[in-house]
């Protein structure tokens, strides 16, 4: 149901069923790109944090449940647009330069997800939440050690795949 965002809880608990929504995606994601990776050994980089991204949606009830509230999914069409702009270029992609575009792909998730993290702890603090901001905290730092893996491989992998001729 929709509610209009007129005080700052109604605004929190948005953001925060849109973020439920985008973790449930993300896990959707993430199988896919273990799935179409071609590199064996950036496959794992996918397993792991899709271990962590249950981490994320179990925080991210447990936040609802600080505040009192059931977990409310909320819509997020940015992830969803991710993962429809992710298998448009896999579907392209010839060869190996799959790799480099499963690895965009999983890139940008994680800045989208950054992002909501960031404001999520960023309410939740100005609300006087610190239970709440320290559980988003602990997603958002997740998510950053993920994009910095993300960008180790992505380096590696350009070296190998994108080479001029
Ligand atoms: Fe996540
Ligand atoms: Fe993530």
């Amino acid at each position: 149901m929709l509610h209009k965002l007129d005080t700052p809880m109604s605004l929190f608990t948005q953001k925060l069923g849109a973020a439920l929504t985008m973790e449930h995606d993300v896990l959707k994601m993430l199988e896919e790109l273990e799935r179409e990776a071609r590199h064996e050994d950036i496959k794992p980089l996918f397993r792991h944090h899709a271990q962590e991204t249950y981490e994320h949606i179990a925080r991210i009830e447990r936040a609802f449940a600080a505040l009192g509230q059931e977990p409310d999914k909320k819509p997020c069409p940015a992830m969803k647009a991710l993962r429809v702009e992710a298998k448009a270029n896999i579907e392209l992609a010839k060869g190996e330069i799959v790799d480099d575009v499963v690895l965009a792909a999983a890139a940008e998730t994680e800045h989208h997800e950054i992002a909501v993290y960031e404001e999520l702890i960023i309410y939740a603090e100005a609300m006087g939440r610190q239970d709440v901001a320290e559980l988003m905290r602990q997603n958002l730092e997740q998510e950053q050690r993920a994009l910095e893996k993300l960008r180790t491989a992505a380096e590696r992998i350009a070296e190998e795949t994108l080479q001029p001729a």
